[in-house]
């Protein structure tokens, strides 16, 4: 690769630039951009100009299947490319879907037009944050497991699941994923009760990393997240992951055209608040094939 490339700020991540070679964002080799992903976890492509179809093509070759966000606008007619969050407000550290049993890989993000002032994409690494974290609260996610209930129509489960199928065929998924409770009801939907750790292996190294959705289960409409004993996670661990997140965070300080890929097994990801309303910037989840 002849491609200049760059730390990403303190952390792991790397900065891959266009260059008279290769300006266009196909010309990357997939197995090169794979070995520099897998070590660094975040890669920002930059001066390559990627629209989000692009974003879609370009994932495709990374990817075995793609993962739908009902939650969010979709801009694409295969509904896998969103618009990122509405509003303005800063979000809270999370990896995407981590509440889900069908938590996707990887999380691409790609902009069209960055906010005037603020609005950056942050990060940080759950890998560090696991290690910074005090050794009392390592032992409290340890032992215990994180638990959500939700209730989610059919046909959205389907997509999401990136199932095409029956419900027999749906039921049988469920009953293979570990940690998944479900009733199917009869207004076509499912209630699904899902425990989890807050603290998982690397998708690339089998590292543990602190890279789940405790703090924005907290900031969600329930205002709680709760262990499988339905204890609720004290607001002074909330303090302390809040206070490690936020002296490992980087940013990514967005410029039109810039495309960028988080591993999702390993980093957790939020945004700065912005106070325009012409930042643009669409996400696409995946999951990778090696
Ligand atoms: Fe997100």
């Amino acid at each position: 690769m002849k491609n200049k490339i760059e730390s990403l700020g303190m952390s792991t991540g790397k900065i891959i630039y266009s260059c008279d070679d290769c300006q266009d964002i196909h010309c990357l080799k997939v197995a090169k951009t794979m070995e520099i992903f897998k070590s660094s976890g975040v890669l920002l492509f930059r001066g390559f100009g990627v629209t989000h179809e692009q974003m879609k093509t370009f994932a495709e070759r990374f990817s075995s299947k793609f993962i739908q966000d009902y939650s969010r606008p979709q801009v694409d007619s295969d509904k896998f490319v969103h618009f990122v969050n509405p509003g303005m407000d800063a979000c809270v550290f999370h990896s995407e879907h981590a509440y889900s049993p069908f938590r996707p890989d990887v999380i691409w993000f790609c902009c069209a037009v960055p906010a005037v002032q603020g609005g950056e994409t942050t990060f940080c690494d759950g890998v560090r944050v696991w290690e910074e974290l005090s050794e009392e609260t390592r032992q409290l996610f340890i032992s215990k497991k994180l638990k959500v209930c939700y209730e989610i129509p059919v046909d959205i489960l389907k997509r999401v699941a990136g199932l095409d199928a029956t419900i027999a065929d749906i039921k049988q998924v469920l009953d293979g994923l570990e940690g998944v409770n479900y009733q199917v009801k009869e207004n076509e939907s499912i209630s699904i009760e899902y425990i989890f750790s807050a603290v998982v292996k690397t998708k690339y190294g089998n590292y543990d990393a602190f890279a789940n959705s405790v703090l924005a289960l907290h900031d969600g409409e329930m205002k709680k997240a709760t262990f499988e004993n339905d204890s609720i996670v004290p607001g002074e661990i909330i303090d302390e992951i809040e206070q490690v997140t936020d002296e490992l965070m980087e940013k990514i300080p967005w410029q039109a055209g810039d495309l960028v890929m988080i591993d999702n097994s390993r980093f957790m990801h939020s945004r700065e608040e912005f106070n325009d309303n012409q930042r643009q910037i669409f996400s696409t989840l995946s999951n990778l094939n090696s």
